[in-house]
């Protein structure tokens, strides 16, 4: 099947009441535990490629694996840009076969994140591609956290809708209290439901997107820090919190920090089990099924399974 744009998975999600899984891939292991996943669960599916990613295994090689994916499943596969930071990368990935591309200027101020999603919306819609942009900063809440805090760090509901309009972006990535990596909150994890509920009453119908989305399955971290991984107090978004916010105008949920855990207990307990070991592909191929089934597990929280 051909490559898919996340606009045409963003209506269907809208529609269904589901989000599809946007999955961060950095080498073909990674790409073939996602794609059988989500073959074998009959999902739609996000590839997403950061800017470290596209440097590490370089742009080429990953199209080529996506394309291979592609020639061996019928599945509706979008492969996106993750966190663009600059127009050269975004336009680079454009004209090298991307179908969706995120730019991220949610450190900038507004009106400097507006002007430059602006330009590359007016490169990436003549190309029909389509693009996501970020208001707000991705930072776990705490219970010390006041509202008036709250409101200077997320996304505001009032700001987002003349965001979206002046920018033209296609999807908003919102900060509800979602962050990176494997450390996203201190004490009890909580999000901002209210204020998405709010985001979604100012813009209507439209594609929302959650990043830092992991939910760091203590069973991982616990294997990881029994074969001599060192990951205390990890702690992510509770799975029962993405299944809700799946059902809501969040379409596109993102996940890397799951699969790195998964990846990585697969491969110590291997170095750990059998320290004579020294061919990676038997160190690699668990590591590639642990993958499979830790996004198999993903695509049902999210509500995607049998979505394709
Ligand atoms: O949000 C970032 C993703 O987890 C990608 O991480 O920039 O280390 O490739 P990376
Ligand atoms: P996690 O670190 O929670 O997996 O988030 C990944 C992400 O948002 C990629 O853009
Ligand atoms: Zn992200």
């Amino acid at each position: 099947m051909a490559k898919v744009s996340t606009r045409e998975l963003f209506d269907a999600a809208l529609k269904g009441g589901y989000a599809v899984g946007a999955f961060n891939v950095n080498n073909m292991e990674i790409i073939q535990g996602i794609v059988e996943a989500a073959a074998e669960e009959k999902a739609p599916l996000i590839l997403q490629i950061s800017k470290g990613a596209r440097s590490y295994a370089r742009h080429n090689y990953l199209m080529h694996l996506i394309e291979a994916a592609l020639e061996q499943y019928d599945l509706p596969i979008a492969v996106h840009l993750d966190h663009g930071d600059s127009f050269e990368l975004c336009k680079a990935c454009i004209d090298g076969g991307f179908t969706s591309v995120m730019i991220d200027g949610s450190h900038l101020p507004f009106a400097e994140n507006v002007k430059l999603i602006r330009q590359v919306v007016d490169y990436a819609h003549p190309r029909g591609v389509p693009v996501e942009a970020e208001l707000g900063r991705l930072a776990g809440i705490e219970e010390h956290v006041s509202v008036s805090d709250r409101d200077a760090i997320y996304t505001n509901p009032r700001e987002a809708k003349e965001f979206v309009e002046q920018s033209g972006a296609d999807s908003l990535a919102v900060a509800i209290g979602t962050s990176h990596g494997a450390y996203k909150f201190k004490s009890t994890p909580q999000l901002d439901f209210a204020r998405l509920a709010e985001i979604e009453k100012a813009l209507p119908g439209y594609p929302l997107v959650l990043h830092g989305a992991s939910s760091v399955p203590r069973e991982f971290v616990e294997l990881c820090n029994k074969y001599g991984g060192q990951l205390p107090g990890a702690q992510g978004v509770p799975e029962e919190m993405i299944t809700r916010a799946s059902k809501t105008n969040v379409c596109k949920i993102n996940i890397d920090t799951d699969l790195r855990l998964a990846m990585t207990a697969a491969i110590r307990k291997v170095f750990s089990e059998v320290p004579a070991e020294f061919d990676p592909r038997k160190y690699l191929s668990p590591a590639r099924d642990a993958i499979r089934e830790m996004v198999r597990h993903k695509l049902h929280v999210l509500g995607c399974a049998g979505k394709a």
